[in-house]
C-alpha cells in the first residue's frame, strides 16, 4: 500500500463515527472507558456517563486530552431520575444518540448459602434492571431516528455460572436475554442490539481477587494472558461499525476460555 493510500485508509478509519452520538455508561474507567475511547477515536462523540462527577469528569478528560471528542455526565443507572437527566441532557446538546452501550456493573461475590438478598437485589438492580432503565430512556430517540447500536456488556459467567456468582450470573443471563429480545422487538427500526461477554478482563473489578485465584483462572485461558479493556472495546467498536446486518448476538471475548 502506497503512503497517501494508508493515510487516505487511516483518515476513512478515524472518520467511521464522524458526528455520531456514542454514550457509555459507568465508563469513568476500566472496560467502558476503553470503549468510549475507541468510539472517541473513530470521529464519535463519546457522552463519559459514571455514578460520580469526578469519575466522569476524569474519564473524559483522557478522551479530550488526547483531541478527541468526550462529555461527561453524571449518571447512576439504577436511578431513573438520573437516567432522565443524562438523556435530556444529551438529547438537548446533541439531538441524537447514535450509539448506547450499557457497561456499568458491580459484583457482590459470596457463596449462594451465605448470599443475603442485598447482595442480590443490588447487582440485579445496578447489572440488569439499569439495562433496562437506560435503554428505555435512550431507545426511543433511536426508533424516531431509525437508526440505533446498542452495546450491552455481558460476561461469559451469564452463559456458564461460577461458585460465589449466582447473583452475577442471572443478571448476565438476564442481560444476554433482554438483548435478544429488543434485537427482535426493534429491527424494523434499524437499531441493532448485540451484547458482548467478557471473560476475564484486567481492571478494578478483576483486581480485587486473591492472587492465587487469578492463577487459577489464568490456566484455563488457552491464550495465556488476561484481556485487557481494550480487547472488548475492539468488539464493540465492531458492533457500532461494521456489524449492521448483525443483531441479537453475544460474541464471547475469552481468550479462548469458554469453547
Ligand atoms: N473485568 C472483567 O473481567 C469483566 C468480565 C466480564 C464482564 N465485565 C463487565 O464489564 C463491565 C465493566 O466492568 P469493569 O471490569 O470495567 O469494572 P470497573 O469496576 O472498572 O468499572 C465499572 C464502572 O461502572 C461504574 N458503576 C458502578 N455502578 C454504577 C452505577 N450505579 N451507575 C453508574 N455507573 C456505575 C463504576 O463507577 C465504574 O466506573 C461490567 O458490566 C462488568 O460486569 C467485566
Amino acid at each position: 500500500m502506497s503512503t497517501q493510500t494508508l493515510t487516505e485508509a487511516k483518515m476513512t478509519h478515524h472518520d467511521l463515527l464522524k458526528d455520531q452520538v456514542a454514550i457509555v455508561t459507568g465508563s469513568g474507567r476500566g472496560i467502558g472507558l476503553a470503549i468510549a475511547k475507541r468510539l472517541a477515536n473513530a470521529g464519535a462523540t463519546a457522552i463519559i456517563t459514571d455514578i460520580t462527577e469526578e469519575f466522569a469528569s476524569s474519564g473524559a478528560k483522557e478522551i479530550t486530552d488526547s483531541g478527541l471528542k468526550a462529555f461527561p455526565t453524571v449518571c447512576n443507572v439504577t436511578d431513573v431520575s438520573s437516567i432522565e437527566k443524562m438523556t435530556e441532557e444529551v438529547m438537548n446538546k446533541y439531538g441524537k444518540v447514535d450509539i448506547l452501550v450499557n457497561n456499568a456493573g458491580i459484583t457482590k461475590d459470596t457463596l449462594f448459602m451465605r448470599m443475603k438478598l442485598e447482595d442480590w437485589s443490588a447487582v440485579i438492580e445496578t447489572n440488569l434492571t439499569s439495562v433496562f432503565k437506560v435503554t428505555q430512556s435512550v431507545i426511543k430517540n433511536m426508533s424516531k431516528a431509525n437508526y440505533g447500536r446498542i452495546v450491552n456488556i455481558a460476561s461469559v459467567i451469564g452463559m456458564h455460572g461460577n461458585f460465589g456468582q449466582a447473583n452475577y450470573a442471572a443478571s448476565k443471563a438476564g442481560v444476554i436475554a433482554l438483548t435478544k429480545t429488543l434485537a427482535k422487538e426493534y429491527a424494523s427500526k434499524n437499531v441493532t442490539c448485540n451484547a458482548i461477554a467478557p471473560g476475564f478482563i484486567d481492571t478494578a473489578m478483576t483486581q480485587k481477587l486473591k492472587p492465587e485465584m487469578k492463577e487459577q483462572y489464568l490456566k484455563f485461558i488457552p491464550l495465556g494472558r488476561f484481556g485487557q479493556p481494550e480487547d472488548v472495546a475492539e468488539a464493540a467498536f465492531y458492533f457500532c461499525t461494521g456489524g449492521s446486518y448483525i443483531t441479537g448476538q453475544v460474541i464471547v471475548v475469552d481468550g479462548g476460555m469458554f469453547m
